[in-house]
Parts: C-alpha cells; sequence; structure tokens
C-alpha cells in the first residue's frame, strides 16, 4: 500500500485539482514531529482567491480523516500523521509474506533492456577501472530484472583490432605455451610489450603484425585459432574475477563477433549517402552537430572500434528489439558514444534515441603504494585479495572464533569494495581509502552487512516467541521511522532505474541500516516483558534483514548470517 497515493486520494476528494499535480505537491516534512506529507495550499490560493492559511484550515475540516491518526494544518500547510500502528502491520507482514519478493515488481513486464557492462579487452590486465562498469552494470541489470524486465546482460568484449595481429605475430615468435596456460593474461602482456619493444628496431614487425590481423580478419585458420585461444584463455582469468563478485552475463558477444556483419552496416551508411571520404579514410562528417566525424573505414579499408560499435548496436535492436540499450563505459568515451548515436541517428534509426551512455568517474588511491606502482594499472585481483585479508584481520581481532573464516571475509571484503564503488553517484570520482571502505561503522559495505548480522544473531537468541504480534504497541518514534523505511524499498529501485544510479539503491540500505540501529540503540528487544510487543518488535528485526538482505542483493551483495 502506498501511503502517499492514500494521501493524496484523500485530498483529491475535497480539492480541485488532479491526482498528479497533488502527488507532485505532497511534500515530506523536515521534521517526523510535523507528519508523515505535507501539502501546500499555495498553488490552490491563485484559483480560490483565499490565503493559503485560511485554505489549509477550511480543509483540514473537510478532509475525511478515517485511517489516518490525524491531519492538522500548519500555516499554510496541510499535514498527514498516517496511523503507525496499521501502517506498521501492513508493511511488515508484506514483508513477511513476500521475502525475497519484497521490492519486486511487474512494471517493466513484456520490455526488454539490454545493458552491456564490464567489457574488458582480451589479453590485457583485469584493472580497478573494470569493476566500475561491472559494479554498475551488474546493479542495474539486476535493479531492472527486479522490476519485471527482460534483461539482457552483455559482455561487448574487446577482442578485435590491429593488436590481435601484432599479438598473433608475438606469440609465434616468443610465445611460451606452458605460461599461457598458467597465467595467460601474464603471458600476453609479454609478449606484447616484447613485441612494441623489438618492432622500435625493427619496423617491418609492424607489417607482420597488420598482415595478420588481414588473415585474421579474412577467416584464416591459424590466425583465427590462436585468436579463440587467447580468447579462451583471458575469459577464463576473467571469469575467475565474475565468480569471485557474482557477475553474470547473458551474452559474450564481443567486437569480434561483428566482423562478418560490419560490411553490411558500412553499406547501409553508404546506401544513405551519408558516407563521404576524408584523409583517404570513410567517415560520417559530423561538424554539423560540433563533432568530429565518426570514422567508420580507416584508410586501408579496416573496420574501426566505431564500426564495432554501429554494428552492434543494430544487432542489438533486431535481436531483442530493446526498449533502451544501456551502456556501462567510462566517461572517457562521451565523444565516441556521442558519434556512434549520432550516426545512427543519421542512418534513419529512430531508436538511436533509446541507446543510454551511462558513464562513470575515475578511481583513485589514496593508498600511496598502490597509486605509485609502476604502469600504474592496479589488478583488480590484487585489490579484491587485499581487501579479503585485511578484512580476515578485522575478523581475527573482533571474533576470533568465528565459523568459516575466510568465507566470511570473501564476501565482507569483496562486498566493502563494490559497495564503496556504487555508494555515490556515478560520475564522482572515487578516491579509495581502505580505512574508510573496510570499517564497520559509517556509510560502509561491512557497516551493512554487520547491521544485518546484528539483526540476524538477535532473532536466534530470542528464539520462537509463541505469541501474536501486537503492532498497535510498535508506537515509538524510532520504530515507525524504521519501517517506513523498509516502506521506501520499491520506491528507491524505481528512482534509481530512472536516474540509472544504482547508488539510489545503496543510500536506501545504508538508510535502512540506520534507523535500525538508532531503534536498536535505544530499545530493547530480547528483555520485553510484554510478548505480543516483543514479537512485534522481532517481526520488524526479520522483516529489516529481509529488506538489507534484498537491498544488498541488487548492488551486488551477499550477506552473511555472523561476522
Ligand atoms: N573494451 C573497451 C575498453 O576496455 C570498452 C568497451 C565499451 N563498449 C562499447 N560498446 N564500446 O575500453
Amino acid at each position: 500500500m502506498d501511503y502517499k497515493k492514500i494521501t493524496a486520494n484523500r485530498i483529491k476528494e475535497v480539492v480541485e485539482l488532479d491526482l498528479e499535480t497533488i502527488e507532485k505537491l505532497l511534500e515530506v516534512p523536515p521534521k517526523p514531529e510535523m507528519g508523515d506529507y505535507a501539502f501546500p495550499c499555495f498553488q490552490l490560493s491563485k484559483v480560490m482567491r483565499k490565503a493559503p492559511n485560511m485554505i489549509a484550515e477550511e480543509l483540514k475540516e473537510k478532509i475525511n480523516k478515517e485511517g489516518f491518526e490525524k491531519i492538522e494544518n500548519f500555516g499554510p500547510y496541510l499535514n498527514f500523521f498516517m496511523d503507525k500502528a496499521n501502517f506498521s502491520k501492513d508493511i511488515i507482514s508484506k514483508i513477511l509474506i513476500e521475502k525475497e519478493e519484497y521490492g519486486k515488481s511487474e512494471f517493466g513486464n513484456g520490455k526488454t533492456m539490454c545493458v552491456e557492462y564490464s567489457s574488458p579487452n582480451i589479453a590485457k590486465p583485469f584493472h580497478v577501472g573494470h569493476l566500475f562498469t561491472t559494479a554498475i552494470g551488474n546493479a542495474l541489470y539486476r535493479m531492472l530484472g527486479s522490476q519485471g524486465y527482460d534483461t539482457v546482460g552483455i559482455n561487448h568484449l574487446g577482442d578485435w583490432g590491429t593488436q590481435f595481429g601484432k599479438l598473433i605475430s608475438a606469440y609465434k615468435r616468443w610465445g611460451n605455451e606452458e605460461a599461457l596456460e598458467k597465467e595467460p593474461i601474464k603471458e600476453l602482456l609479454r609478449i606484447y610489450v616484447k613485441f612494441h619493444d623489438e618492432a622500435e628496431k625493427d619496423s617491418s614487425l609492424e607489417d607482420e603484425g597488420r598482415m595478420y590481423f588481414k588473415r585474421l580478419e579474412d577467416g584464416d585458420e591459424e590466425a583465427t585459432a590462436l585468436w579463440n585461444r587467447f580468447k579462451d584463455v583471458s575469459l577464463k582469468e576473467f571469469n575467475m574475477i565474475y565468480d569471485r563478485l557474482g557477475v553474470k552475463f547473458d551474452s559474450f558477444a564481443g567486437e569480434g563477433f561483428y566482423n562478418d556483419k560490419m560490411n553490411a552496416v558500412v553499406e547501409e551508411i553508404r546506401s544513405k549517402g551519408i558516407l563521404t571520404e576524408s584523409n583517404g579514410a570513410q567517415v560520417v562528417m559530423l561538424d554539423e552537430y560540433n563533432m568530429p566525424p565518426c570514422i567508420v573505414l580507416k584508410s586501408d579499408g579496416a573496420s574501426i572500434y566505431a564500426t564495432r560499435d554501429l554494428t552492434a548496436a543494430k544487432y542489438r535492436k533486431d535481436k531483442y528489439n530493446f526498449e533502451k540499450c544501456i551502456y556501462v563505459v567510462g566517461k572517457d568515451q562521451k565523444l565516441h558514444f556521442k558519434q556512434v548515436f549520432k550516426t545512427l541517428e543519421l542512418m534513419g534509426n529512430e531508436w538511436a534515441k533509446d541507446c543510454y551512455h551511462i558513464s562513470f568517474g575515475l578511481v583513485r588511491f589514496a593508498d600511496k603504494k598502490l597509486s605509485t606502482r609502476k604502469g600504474n594499472v592496479i589488478l583488480l585481483e590484487e585489490l579484491l585479495n587485499e581487501a579479503v585479508i585485511k578484512t580476515l584481520e578485522t575478523i581475527n581481532e573482533k571474533n576470533p572464533n568465528l565459523e568459516n573464516k575466510e568465507k566470511v571475509a570473501e564476501k565482507i571484503g569483496i562486498g566493502a569494495i563494490v559497495f564503496n564503488y556504487l555508494r555515490n553517484t556515478r560520475e564522482k570520482d572515487i578516491v579509495f581509502d581502505w580505512k574508510e571502505i573496510l570499517s564497520f561503522d559509517g556509510e560502509t559495505g561491512p557497516y551493512v552487512q554487520y547491521t544485518y548480522a546484528r539483526g540476524n544473531s538477535l532473532l536466534n537468541k530470542a528464539g520462537e516467541v509463541d505469541c501474536e504480534p501486537d503492532y498497535t504497541k510498535l508506537t515509538t518514534k524510532e520504530e515507525f521511522e524504521l519501517v517506513k523505511a523498509l516502506e521506501g524499498f520499491n520506491k528507491a529501485i524505481v528512482s534509481g532505474i530512472d536516474k540509472l544510479e544504482p547508488c539510489v539503491v545503496t543510500r536506501y540500505v545504508i538508510d535502512v541500516a540506520k534507523a535500525f540501529n538508532k531503534f536498536y540503540n535505544s530499545h530493547p528487544v530480547i528483555n520485553v516483558e510484554d510478548e505480543g510487543l516483543k514479537k512485534a518488535r522481532l517481526n520488524m528485526i526479520k522483516a529489516t534483514c529481509q529488506v538489507i538482505k534484498n537491498a544488498l542483493y541488487l548492488i551486488g551483495l551477499e550477506t552473511v548470517d555472523k561476522m
């Protein structure tokens, strides 16, 4: 039950405004003492030619107060106080019945959303920036799924381009089969770097690299086999990370997948008369839109990053008929996506407007050791391992006898990192500070997970209470604020989807944890004499744990029962 709707409907019975306008006008008062919703009467004042204070007073007399604790006028506002007992009973029962379904809806039924995320480059290390796209994309994927959308998670692997010709050449010259098995990406990186060093001395190597890429494009057997092998071993390594993060994809169609599909798209662009030659390259001019041209074919006739994206977008529209196609990619590629989307539009694809570049900021490290490392790429695996080790240290300090310590540390440590990525709006840069991220206090993953574990242990300690819950006794401010927070779950998800911002859900779950701790720090649970009240409080805690679990799942975190 949505109390805002109920309130708006009540108001509608006494004023001449439509429901939508009323809902827009409704405010949440700055203090809980002022009620749950307030309706400002300024707008009515113009039509009714009366002072807003007077209107508020009149409405207070007229309005049907049934189901509300009270409705009062404060100056130009009409303030609504919900019937707390009824409200708590409704919300808590609903959560306990719906369990992991709580928060979901069927809003998106019948519509497909493509979410492209992660998309690392084959044969290159998976670094900390990749977790940003992976975490945001996974969260959006789960959030959209929770509202009934058909979701397609796409990993647009960077597995095409002249560098793969170079890699083939390098492997044939210096590759070590054993090392490739053992530490694939390290080995591929080694020979790639060597290729560049050698090519500086002998420029014919570059030609050899181009030759191999040409062979790859033409489907040459040997080149294709090597390319597939590089892809397989890289993916094996990436998949280990995805498993640790609990991230899944429905499609791994990367850039190479479009090799045999690009010609048709290039021809289509040509047939629309928008392909022009510029310095030997084939481009779509975009100066009318204040952008440099979108290069479709390089002067040697080879396709380019944008060609693959144009082809991929068309392919996705054909295959999935998406409502929206979301690209979770760093903000340094803003121009690229603007060019691609504009070109799609100029080709006459009216759905180009349904493509969204969801960008994000940079990751920086407060820790000098990490930021000064040579090459400056920080491997994600190292980061995750470090978080787990540090968490294990904390557990050894705080709770040395905990069962399955390693498993718990894995969930808390990795969760802490993911949480930190999703805590603020996407485009804000992240400054990585271990102390803060792993702390059990403050707005962190461990804090929320600890709150869950605390609730869970309370429930275990209390055992079964054989009595009907008496929700009319949940009358304190802290209880009401907590239940109100629990009620807001679906609204948070929907708002996060509207903005394509997972942080709305992250902030939401922080608020729930805070509200719970406020309650817990000021009211007893186990030592309550009144069984009806005790049971009501226990049910409220159970509901809180459920909501925390559901919300954390949406942003890619798992809960632990004890920590
Ligand atoms: N592989 C690219 C990179 O690591 C990201 C791909 C982004 N997606 C796309 N459709 N262009 O920088």
